[in-house]
Parts: structure tokens; sequence; C-alpha cells
């Protein structure tokens, strides 16, 4: 997917099957609000001095307490580094490391924005392909043992929903250890995992500070905060203080401590769970609304897979999906290059009342079923 193409994508709002964005219906807006209106005042009425650039330290403690139940990761608040999303985290990162031209390993399929951000921070892209268990790191040390870098969604794979196996993940800390590398860990999805309990976080493995785990609240709670976190390992603290002062100081403290209350008062363990209730529903709603029409089709992360022949474009698809008020995703497009593209559509589920399914899965089908005569093919399986 082009850079213009997502950035499309992003404002143009959320619309059924849309991925990546929570579902809008059942956020605790007056709740939150009640709680930000609080904060504000008492931000407003507090001497004018500069924000702590890490975040505030209210914040960073309540991170690390829902981090040690939630992920298996224990740190304290002075290794937490609060920034805009995941996106402001991995800028921050990218500059920290100070490693241009170095190699960096990539999923593959992996995330678009992440690969476009290893391309403006002018690193050298090795993509590394993911089967059932994750990253295949064997594939990666054989194509690029001296990468200092490898990027990966070890929780739930984006966009497969693969889990990195307990043995991957070994070897991949291992790799890191003898290599001298850093492994940035995506954590996006956290302990949002629909089908089973999440597995403890790639960090919580780490041994010999090679990981810098990534959290982000845009999918636990809504991308509108634009609130993330870094956990540094301790030998990184040092350089990640350095730069965030100059480049990357903390988004507002009023935002900052709105999540900090909300987190206290235990309404976000309580949203997340009713978020992974509500998800769960409707990947089962429309993972059986899709079986009846005769399409197969898995779970990855909070979106559902329906794999789709090569013969079909399944970026066209999308496109003509659009114009019917219908946002999936195109497999195709988190393909580095276009030898190994596997075609197939991603359905958002947060983006997908039960009661829409119905309709929507009607007007997919038509499409899909569209697409396959003007190729003269028939769908993966009927
Ligand atoms: C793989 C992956 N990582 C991270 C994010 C979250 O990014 P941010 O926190 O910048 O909103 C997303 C959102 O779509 C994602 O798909």
């Amino acid at each position: 997917m082009s850079p213009s193409a997502v950035y499309q994508e992003i404002v143009s709002g959320p619309a059924t099957f849309q991925m990546g964005v929570p579902s809008s219906d059942s956020f605790p807006a007056a709740l939150f609000g009640r709680i930000g209106a609080h904060a504000a005042r008492t931000q407003a009425r507090a001497p004018v001095v500069y924000p702590d650039p890490r975040g505030e330290l209210e914040l960073r403690r309540r991170i690390a307490g829902h981090l040690a139940v939630a992920r298996g990761i224990q740190c304290d608040a002075a290794s937490i580094f609060v920034t805009a999303g995941f996106s402001g985290a991995l800028g921050l990162t990218l500059s920290m490391l100070r490693a241009t031209g170095a190699g960096a390993w990539m999923e593959d399929p992996g995330f678009f924005l992440t690969r476009n951000a290893l391309n403006l921070a002018r690193f050298q892209i090795a993509p590394i392909p993911v089967d059932a268990d994750g990253l295949d790191v064997d594939v990666g040390i054989a194509r690029a043992s001296d990468a200092v870098l490898a990027l990966v969604t070890p929780g739930q794979q984006a966009p497969t929903g693969a889990t990195l196996s307990l043995e991957r993940r070994m070897q991949l800390l291992d790799w890191a250890r003898r290599a001298g590398s850093w492994i940035v860990e995506d954590d996006y999805l956290g302990e949002l995992q629909l089908q089973k309990r999440a597995a403890p976080a790639l960090a919580s493995l780490d041994t010999n500070g090679r990981v810098i785990h990534i959290g982000s609240f845009s999918k636990t709670i809504s991308p509108a905060l634009r609130l993330g976190f870094i956990v540094a390992p301790d030998r990184l603290i040092d350089q990640f203080n350095e730069t965030v002062m100059s480049l990357a100081p903390a988004p507002a403290p009023a935002v900052q401590l709105t999540l900090a209350e909300f987190i206290r008062e235990g309404h976000y363990m309580r949203h997340l769970r009713r978020m992974k209730r509500l998800y769960a529903a409707r990947g089962k709603a429309l993972q059986d609304a899709l079986a009846s029409r005769g399409y197969p089709s898995q779970i990855g992360g909070l979106a559902v897979l329906l794999p789709l022949p090569d013969s079909i474009d399944d970026e066209a698809l999308v496109r003509e999906a659009r114009a019917q008020g219908l946002a999936p995703g195109a497999l195709s497009s988190w393909f580095s290059g276009r030898e190994a593209r596997q075609r197939g559509l991603l359905l958002g589920v947060a983006t997908a009342p039960e009661q829409d399914i119905p309709d929507a899965c009607d007007r997919l089908d038509r499409l899909i079923r569209r697409h396959r005569d003007r190729t003269g093919q028939r769908p993966i399986v009927h």
C-alpha cells in the first residue's frame, strides 16, 4: 500500500470492516470525558513548567503496574517512555539507534507503516517470511544475520494473527544476544487476543536486555488519544532520555493523566474484558456468515482473513468495496514484493456490528463473484 493510499484510508473515517480502529459504539465516552475534564482543570491550575519529556510519572507507574499483570513484564517507571502511539515510539527508537544504512528484519507480510518508517530512516530492509509460528527466524539469520534490528509482532502477527512460538522466541532472543542486535516488539494489541489467552510479551523472556517493547492504546482504547509507550532495556535508558528531550517529548500531560486515572480506577481492565467479548462475538458471527456463503476464513488479530485465489486482484476488489461503503483491507498490500503475495480480504471485526454482517457479507459475496466471473475462476473453496 502506498503512503498516500494509507493516508486516504486513515482520514476517510470508519466504514464497515475497516481495520485498525476500535469499535466507536462501545467506548465509555461519558466516563472518559468526565475524567478528562477533571485532569484538564487540574492541569490548567498547575504551575507553568515544562512537563517531563519521558511522560507523566503517574502514567508511567500505571503502565508499569499494568504490564506486570497483563504482559508479564517486570519494569518500573524509569524504563517507560510515553510516546505518540506506536508510530511515535518507532520514530523515537529509530532516531535513538542512529543506524542509518544498517540492516533491519521486517515481517513479510508486515505492517506497511513500519516498512515505510524503516525506508524513511534509510535502513536496509530484509523481508522475512512468516508462517503459523510467526516470523521465520532461520530465514532471518540466513538472510541478514548482521542486521541491527528485527521488527516483530510476536503476540499476534500483523496481519496473519500468528503467535510467535516459544521455540522461535528463544531463537530470536539468542540471535539478538549473539549479534548484539535489537528486537523491537510491536505489541499493538497487547492482551486483546480474541481466541485464547494472550501469550506473555516477548520482553518478559528477555534476560539480556535486547528487546525494546512498544505498546499502544490505539486499539485498546482509541487511536485519537495518540498514546503509546516504550519499555526500554536498562542499557538504553540514558540514550532514550537524551533522545526524547530533543526529538520526541511525551504528548500533552492532561491526556496522559486522564489515561492514568482510567487505569487506576480499574476502567481500563474492565473495558478490555468487554471489548474482547464483543469482538470475539462479532468475529464468530462474521465467520459463520462467510461460511454459510461458502467462504472459509480465519481470525488474525482483530480481523477475519478471507483467502482469495491468486487470479483475483484483491486491491481492485477493495477499491470497488469502498464505493459501496465497505472497507476491507487487501492482504496482498501487506507484502513487500510482488512474487510472494497472497490474495485475500482482511475484514476488521471491531467495525462490523452483528446486525450489519449479513447484508455486508451479501455485498462482498456479489463483488467476489463478479471478480471470479471476470477471471473465470472459483473462490478458494465453495
Ligand atoms: C501492526 C501495527 N502496529 C501498531 C499499530 C498502532 O499504531 P499507533 O499506535 O501509531 O496508532 C497498528 C495500527 O494499525 C498496527 O496495525
